[in-house]
């Protein structure tokens, strides 16, 4: 195993007690506009099906069906996450029997070519190894018209850069260590996991990859000063 999922898998498996509402307080409620600017993004029609990558504790999966109707099966390697994403769904009769969950990498999907209407991921380019490779094995078990959409962090440019980067170096350290040491740790990796994607692939560069693998029409919405950043587009055209 790689160190960068070796590190990922021991991060997320102490987070996700409270993975929800500390994203929300650490993103100053911004992820969820993201979220459902990423879902709405899928246009997915009642009945299809969506394979959501990266699924965490299941907060897509569960917006997807929320504003589509759709069948999702949420996919994730860690078994930590997805434990807290299967009790959202048995908690909640309307995804109980419209939501699967299924523990599985992104490099190596376990579902066969063109399976899915749609596809979604958030926040996974950061934790693998080679993206053009991976979003290649994304687009495989997407049917040709179908959407991927994808949200993750972005770093501000202009003004915006400088208070970023002591957000993100010195205030999400010092508000992680309020939460656990888990969370201290997450802080103290996330800005420097950010600025390090963008540094090796800047937006232009996913957007080539994106292409690159086969998805055409590729949009890009930055949203919240930069610090969020929705990607999609259509397979196949
Ligand atoms: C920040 S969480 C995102 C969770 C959720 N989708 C959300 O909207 O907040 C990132 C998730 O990516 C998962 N992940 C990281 N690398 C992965 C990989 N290679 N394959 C599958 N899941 C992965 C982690 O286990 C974690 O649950």
């Amino acid at each position: 195993m790689d160190s960068r999922k070796e590190h990922a898998l021991e991060m997320f498996a102490q987070l996700p007690g409270s993975y929800d509402e500390v994203a929300a307080a650490f993103s100053f409620l911004q992820d969820g506009r993201w979220r459902k600017a990423m879902v709405a993004a899928v246009a997915a029609r009642p009945g299809e099906r969506v394979l959501d990558v990266a699924c965490g504790t299941g907060l897509v999966s569960a917006a997807l069906v929320g504003r589509w109707g759709c069948e999702v099966v949420g996919l994730d390697q860690s078994a930590a996450m997805l434990a807290r994403a299967r009790r959202r769904v048995a908690a909640d009769p309307r995804l109980a029997g419209r939501v699967g969950l299924v523990q599985g990498e992104a490099e190596a999907l376990p579902f066969a070519d063109r399976e899915f209407d749609h596809l979604t991921f958030t926040y996974l380019m950061r934790y693998v190894e080679d993206p053009g490779e991976t979003l290649r094995e994304l687009v495989r078990v997407v049917k040709p018209g179908g959407r991927v959409a994808c949200l993750e962090f972005c770093v501000p440019t202009g003004i915006w850069l400088w208070p970023w980067r002591l957000y993100t170096r010195i205030g999400l350290p010092a508000l992680g260590r309020l939460v656990s040491r888990g969370w201290y740790e997450a802080g103290r990796f996330l800005g420097p996991s950010i600025e390090g994607l963008y540094r090796a692939y800047p937006l232009a560069r996913q957007v080539a990859l994106w292409e690159a693998a086969g998805i055409g029409r590729v949009s890009v919405r930055r949203m919240s000063l930069g610090g969020g950043v929705v990607i999609w587009g259509t397979v196949g055209v």
